[in-house]
């Protein structure tokens, strides 16, 4: 009888370790390492190695912050392949019902060892996505890129006015479509878009905060080498990308990038120049977002510096 019970309760006790295994590697996507390598991408892989990847790591948002720039910048690494479209998998219905299969086709190929990137910064703000992205790879890497969240504003206007524009679509001025009754609207999309901290926390309640990498995009504009570096180390990546695959190119007004010979710029719908605002409104915008930015440097730490009020967000009254 006694050597029964004593059977039984350590056969429960090998289930339970069994099972606790189980889980951690359910928890990090079945390896506690990352699936693709740290050291060069195989080179003795076979035809058969190339294949379509689920991705390791998204660029989540925001838009209008630089999320084409740090693809592409991204992508100069040897051991990263991206997305060159927009996927749009977790955020709209249609194409999230087609499954996992569907999405993993819109991959590039990669071979064993490189890490496969996407961008869609419509993930950002939709609710339904953190979930969706953490039941597709709870260890999946994401890069968030934020900009002044007053310039950001205008340059989603200023997307859209193109887009209506182009195909002679009526449109309204950004200062008609931002204040209402000398009041800022807080319906306005473009502005929901700017209030970083509501959508992060939403993937908080999802992600642990160390799986979220905060790029600073007017950083990015600036000088991007040290944040390439930055997102190589969160990507657990080898440091490849050097300050000689960029240059500042005059004509274009930003850095363009340069590899193994070939020279690249953003295309024209990246840099151009912004709708007009008037000063009274942007003076009110920035002094309306003064506390949501605040709430959003709170949850990311102090290092984001670079997106602290500029002479944009100077007191000029006490109108919201
Ligand atoms: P503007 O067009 O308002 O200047 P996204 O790719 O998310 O749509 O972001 C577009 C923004 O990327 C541009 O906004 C631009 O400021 C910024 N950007 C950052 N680095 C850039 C680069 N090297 N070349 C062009 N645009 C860059």
């Amino acid at each position: 009888m006694l050597w029964t019970v004593i059977l039984a309760l350590l056969l429960l006790l090998l289930l339970q370790t069994q099972l606790s295994v189980c889980l951690r590697e359910l928890r990090s996507g079945g390896s506690n390492s990352p699936a693709y390598s740290s050291s060069s991408p195989s080179s003795s892989s076979s035809y058969n190695a190339t294949q379509q990847r689920l991705p390791g790591a998204i660029i989540i948002g925001v838009r209008k912050s630089g999320t084409r720039a740090l693809l592409e910048m991204l992508n100069l690494h040897p051991n990263v392949e991206v997305a060159k479209a927009e996927v749009h998998y977790f955020n709209v219905e249609e194409h999230y019902r087609r499954g996992l299969a569907w999405y993993r086709a819109q991959m590039p190929f990669t071979v064993p060892g490189q890490l496969t990137v996407e961008k869609t910064p419509g993930y950002f703000a939709a609710p339904q996505v953190p979930l969706r992205v953490w039941n597709m790879n709870p260890a999946v890497r994401l890069l968030l890129i934020v900009r002044n969240p007053a310039e950001r504003l205008v340059s989603d206007y200023t997307q859209v006015l193109h887009n209506r524009l182009t195909r002679h679509k009526s449109y309204q001025p950004l200062d008609e479509l931002l204040i209402h009754k000398g009041h800022i609207d807080p319906g306005y999309k473009a502005l929901q878009r700017s209030l970083y901290h509501q959508h992060l926390a939403r993937w908080l309640e999802v992600f642990p905060r160390e799986q979220i990498h905060v790029v600073d995009g007017d950083a990015l504009i600036r000088d991007p080498f040290p944040e390439l570096r930055k997102a190589e180390r969160f990507l657990y990546l080898p440091p490849r990308i050097s300050p000689s695959n960029f240059y500042y190119n005059t004509t274009k007004g930003f850095y363009c990038l340069l590899s193994a010979g070939h020279d690249k710029c953003l295309d024209e719908s990246k840099g151009r120049p912004h709708a007009p605002l008037s000063t009274q409104a942007f003076n009110k915008l920035c002094r309306y977002l003064r506390k949501p930015n605040n709430l959003f440097f709170e949850m990311v730490g102090s290092l984001l510096l670079a997106l602290l009020p500029n002479e944009g967000f100077v007191d000029v009254g006490n109108d919201t």
